[in-house]
């Protein structure tokens, strides 16, 4: 008799998203652009800008912090860290090594993930299988994205898109039933320069000319790029509910990747099933990258939309052109969401800084140039969600 196969469960999920506010009025003073403009065509209202302190290794160790708080282990008790990004720290070392030592584990496995926006559903594959081999107990899957420092904010086309965040969950190993189901994932090169990063590679190393070329920042046909993810979210989610065995009406939830509320409708209109077992919040965050699934996870499960048995899916597309999806059976108690956030502070998180590093100021001129101007909207759609602590009062605070 074969051994039983061991099951892949999330057991901790945590996001973190920057204060800053960025909202479509604010973009229309940068750009030749409209907030009914980009409402009608994308969906999206405001997103979130990191601060210049702030960097993709500490927000993805607030939110790995806060899933390992929620799963209720140790740090130390990662055997393997994911970072899904592609806006690393560095070229060199990974994200993911920063992200170990900030949040206080000495023994991880730990590497990075480059797929894009369909990043952390790899990472998340990847986890499953080292889970399920028995190579790790506990994995830490997070995406992780810093996009505000690679737009051009003088381009209409992308720098409305993107914002800043990120999202993590723990994937357990167990001998119970239950957790990932069935795994779907693609690469279709024949995309690879419709969403790019042209220099700062070996191709293309940083020189004061790919800079007057602007070529440090992120290029797309957003046309060519719409159609690929029309054509290839619903039947990569499709692929991963056949494998789990299931249809598309068993699953309770799905949670796309949060680039536009038009591709997310022809998800839901290609499985035959209606917008109410979407979950969308673009609308506060815009397109996170590979943060996008993670933080509407967490999200999702924490305003009490997924409980114990219920099937969710988790689908992406992005730049490659890549596009995954996991079919997961939900076993954690979602109770465990909101006192994890609570637990983890960004002011409790420090990513080491090399001795002698005189940093330049991150932030794009004509982002800090407006994110300075007097009479900007700064207040999110979301700060009263479920999960935020309330803020303290000024009297209870003096
Ligand atoms: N404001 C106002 N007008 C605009 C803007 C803007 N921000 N951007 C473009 N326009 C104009 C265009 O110039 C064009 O004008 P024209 O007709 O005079 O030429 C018109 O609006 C229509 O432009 P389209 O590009 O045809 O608009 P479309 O409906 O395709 O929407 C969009 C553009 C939102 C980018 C859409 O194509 C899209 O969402 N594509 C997918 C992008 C995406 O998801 N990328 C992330 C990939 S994930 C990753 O790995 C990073």
């Amino acid at each position: 008799m074969s051994e039983p196969r061991r099951s892949a469960h999330v057991t901790g999920w945590g996001r973190y998203a920057p204060t800053q506010v960025l909202s479509n009025a604010d973009l229309e003073r940068l750009v030749d652009t409209s907030d009914e403009w980009i409402v009608t065509r994308t969906g999206i209202r405001e997103r979130r800008v990191a601060a210049a302190h702030e960097t993709t290794a500490s927000m993805a160790a607030v939110a790995g912090r806060r899933a390992i708080a929620v799963a209720g282990i140790d740090p130390n008790e990662i055997d393997l860290i994911l970072v899904a990004t592609l806006t690393p720290d560095y070229w060199m070392p990974s994200t993911a090594a920063l992200v170990k030592e900030a949040i206080g584990n000495t023994r991880a496995a730990a590497m990075d993930v480059a797929a894009a926006c369909s990043g952390f559903v790899y990472a998340f594959a990847t986890a499953q299988a080292y889970v399920t081999s028995g190579l790790a107990r506990h994995v830490l899957v997070i995406g992780a994205e810093l996009l505000t420092r690679f737009l051009d904010y003088s381009d209409r086309g992308t720098c409305i898109l993107f914002g800043d965040g990120a999202g993590a969950v723990v994937v357990s190993g167990s001998d119970e039933p239950g957790g990932a189901l069935g795994i779907e994932l693609t690469t279709e090169p024949q995309g690879a320069y419709m969403i790019w990063l042209p220099a700062g590679g070996a191709k293309s190393p940083p020189s004061a000319e790919t800079i007057a070329r602007g070529e440090h920042y992120i290029r797309m046909e957003g046309k060519e790029t719409y159609r690929f993810a029309t054509r290839t979210l619903a039947s990569t989610a499709l692929a991963s509910i056949e494998r789990a065995g299931l249809q598309p009406a068993d699953i309770d939830l799905f949670i796309p990747h949060q680039a536009n509320i038009r591709i997310i409708e022809a998800v839901a209109k290609g499985l035959g099933l209606p917008m109410d077992r979407m979950y969308v919040n673009l609308d506060r965050y815009g397109n996170t990258s590979a943060a996008s699934v993670p933080i509407a996870l967490a999200e999702a499960v924490n305003e009490g939309r997924v409980k114990v048995g219920d099937r969710i899916v988790i689908v992406a597309f992005g730049a490659g052109f890549t596009s995954g999806a996991v079919a997961i059976e939900w076993t954690a108690d979602p109770a465990r969401g909101i006192a994890g956030d609570a637990a983890v502070a960004p002011e409790d998180i420090t990513v080491r800084l090399p001795v002698d590093w005189d940093s330049v100021d991150p932030i794009p001129e004509a982002l800090a140039e407006l994110m300075r101007r007097p009479g900007r909207v700064d207040v999110p759609l979301d700060d009263v969600v479920p999960d935020e602590p309330a803020p303290i009062a000024e009297e209870v605070r003096a």
